[in-house]
């Protein structure tokens, strides 16, 4: 027996999952109890050369090759963006064929309008590629931790921005060059943009949110910062911090709701977090009953994408998986606010770059505590030729607000340059 799969979009993870399905064809054929082909591949280049072959699989630009083929019963969809690859998606549902995607942007965007169609249609719509590659944090969800009340969750979600991150730090490189290693290796997406600005991690974090807390979240209501203006000054101080500098999706329970950000985060060395390096992905859930857990992994890549990819296929073709989406999701939601980033406690470390005279520490001290700031440490270093001085301070927990007060109120000179970052406690 055969279980014919169609595929669209033959990049980096295309590619990956056709290298996986002829290295471990026999042993995915035993788990599957079938033999599983790619009977057709959709893309936009069928003559274009590729290191995989495509065997017996036609190569087309027509999706309705696929979409009129009653033999393919589920496809795997990995084109990028959020237009043609939603439209795709949809085509394929109502066609009555599963979906798998690592497309995190539409099921971020899109998840009531495309999960509603996989029910109606009675076809599964499958995601884990599309948050932190290889680690099956979708199915830890909605199979793992499903007894528990997830009260936080943070992620490093984007291997590119960590692999930058890390080549920073520990080889010195500029940004520029460690991002234009990552994009040779393959992390980044086909537009790097998404992965440094923030938006991956942001999609990713979404859907993590979405999944942990059962209730609707709007992107709107995240505040979204990227690794584009973080300097080689700004990873020397987290050093000297006893910290490294990381790209954190969080999504936190609170009293009055949930809170939702991305953003560069000071991470003390100390924390299970610091110590994931390179294009690794890593998940801490903290669930009432299970407590805070790990989960760490490659999070971008052609084999470990394709990983993630065909356990969703392989557990539709099993018939493991057999609901439209997840089940912890598709029932019953629970009406949760997403709290106001402003309104956010949190420690935050800030760098002030200031002229070297009289009154200026003092006038920085002051500003905090007019805004009822506690300060929990300073660090002041002078002496350069230029009569500058850095002074670092990181705060007890305060609102984003009153230190965008600090911020304003202190105004330009003798502050000459300023840079906040959370510190994660
Ligand atoms: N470009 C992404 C990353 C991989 O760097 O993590 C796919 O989500």
């Amino acid at each position: 027996m055969t279980y014919n799969v169609g595929l669209i979009g033959w990049g980096t993870v295309g590619g990956g999952v056709l290298d996986i399905l002829s290295q471990e064809k026999h042993r995915i054929e035993q788990r599957c109890g079938q033999e599983v082909s790619i009977k057709t591949i959709v893309t936009r280049s069928p003559s274009r050369s590729r290191s995989q072959n495509a065997g017996s699989a036609l190569v087309t630009d027509d999706i309705n090759v696929i979409l009129n083929d009653e033999s393919i019963a589920a496809v795997i969809l990995l084109v990028g963006g959020t237009d043609i690859s939603k439209e795709f998606c949809i085509q394929c549902l109502e066609a009555g064929k599963h979906v798998i995607t690592a497309n995190k942007a539409i099921i971020a965007e899109y998840w009531d309008e495309l999960f509603a169609i996989a029910q109606d249609n009675n076809v599964i719509l499958a995601f884990e590629a599309a948050v932190a590659g290889s680690i099956p944090i979708i199915d830890s969800l909605r199979d793992g931790f499903v007894a528990n009340r997830i009260d936080g969750v943070e992620g490093i979600l984007n291997g590119t921005c960590n692999y930058i991150l890390t080549m920073m730090e520990e080889c010195n490189l500029s940004y520029d060059s460690a991002l234009e290693k990552a994009k040779e290796l393959g992390y980044a997406e086909a537009d790097p943009t998404l992965d440094v600005n923030g938006m991956d991690t942001a999609h990713k974090t979404a859907i993590l949110a979405r999944l942990s807390f059962n209730t609707q979240i709007s992107m709107d209501s995240m505040n979204i910062e990227g690794i584009e203006s973080l300097s080689a000054g700004d990873i020397e101080s987290a050093k000297r911090l006893g910290a490294r500098i990381k790209l954190l999706g969080l999504a936190q329970r609170q009293e009055n709701g949930i809170s939702l950000s991305v953003e560069p985060t000071l991470v003390p060395i100390t924390h299970q977090l610091a110590s994931v390096r390179l294009n690794n992905n890593a998940i801490l859930i903290d669930g009432h009953a299970c407590g805070p857990s790990v989960l760490i992994g490659q999070g971008a890549g052609a084999l470990p994408t394709a990983s993630a990819v065909l356990s969703d296929t392989i557990d539709i073709i099993t018939g493991a998986r057999q609901q439209a989406g997840p089940r912890n999701c598709n029932v019953t939601f629970e009406s949760l606010d997403i709290i106001e980033d402003n309104l956010n406690r949190a420690p935050f470390y800030i760098r002030f770059v200031v002229q070297d005279e009289s009154g200026v520490l003092a006038k920085i001290c002051s500003s905090f505590s007019n805004h009822s700031i506690s300060i929990d440490s300073v660090n002041q270093s002078t002496g350069n030729d230029n009569g500058e001085a850095t002074i670092e301070i990181v705060t007890h927990p305060c609102l984003r607000s009153s230190l965008s007060s600090v911020i304003n109120e202190l105004g330009s000179k003798p502050i000459l340059d300023v840079v906040t970052m959370k510190y994660l406690l």
